[in-house]
């Protein structure tokens, strides 16, 4: 379901395993559609508010072994009810372009395929939280979960309470990915993420440009 009655804006998501290079891509794809002349705004998840940094860090800490998948869920929810609210549907109603590292899939994706967790009850749950709000455009950067993690673990990142979740987890979670893309091509669009991150970029432009019908040069 996509509620955005009366919104002129388009909603983008960047989704993809832990490591397959979303958040290094977005700034690149913000500044190409700049220059396009479109206005951008670009949030990530978990985050994007000061509300929702705080329940981020809940949910990153070290600290926070014991969490349990439920509370795990009902945190991501909570964290992007607030940046739906404050910042997604404002900036769409102003007619702008937002583009988020990550958003309701990734709950889909780590939860529902990852934990296990009833997928029916989930999108239940984050339509509920976002009030219905489904991104126009979904761009999955492929990766396999092995490489993903190894870049993780190399890239001086700090690793957080949800890297340390064990392979076969971040396995189940691409296999996720993957399924989601299959059954709504209409909406999600495979970039390959082992390529270089030129020619990744270049990927996302085109793919983005053919969407807004806008020149990619
Ligand atoms: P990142 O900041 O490296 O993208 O880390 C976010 C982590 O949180 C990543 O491991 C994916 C995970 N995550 C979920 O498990 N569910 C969610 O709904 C979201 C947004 C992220």
């Amino acid at each position: 379901m996509t509620n955005k009655t009366a919104m002129p804006g388009i909603f983008i998501t960047l989704e993809g395993p832990d490591g397959s290079g979303k958040t290094s891509q977005i700034p690149l794809l913000a500044d190409y559609l700049s220059h396009q002349g479109c206005e951008v705004v670009t949030t990530r998840e978990p985050g994007g508010t000061a509300i929702s940094d705080q329940v981020k860090d809940v949910l990153k800490s070290m600290k926070n072994k014991s969490m349990h998948p439920r509370t795990e869920i009902l945190l991501f929810c909570s964290a992007r009810a607030q940046l739906v609210e404050e910042l997604i549907r404002p900036s769409l109603a102003l007619g702008k372009i937002v583009l988020s590292d990550r958003y309701a899939d990734s709950t889909l994706a780590y939860q529902g395929y990852g934990h296990g967790y009833d997928l029916a009850l989930l999108r239940q749950l984050l339509d509920f939280a976002t009030g219905g709000l489904w991104p126009d455009l979904t761009l999955y950067l492929d990766l396999d979960a092995e490489e993903g993690l190894n870049r993780r673990r190399s890239g001086g990142d700090e690793w957080d309470r949800l890297d340390d979740y064990a392979l076969a987890f971040h396995q189940r979670v691409r296999k996720g990915y993957l399924e989601m893309v299959s059954a709504a091509p209409q909406r999600w669009r495979l970039i390959d993420a082992c390529q270089i991150p030129r020619d990744v970029q270049s990927s996302l432009r085109q793919t983005v440009a053919e969407f807004l019908k806008i020149p990619n040069e």
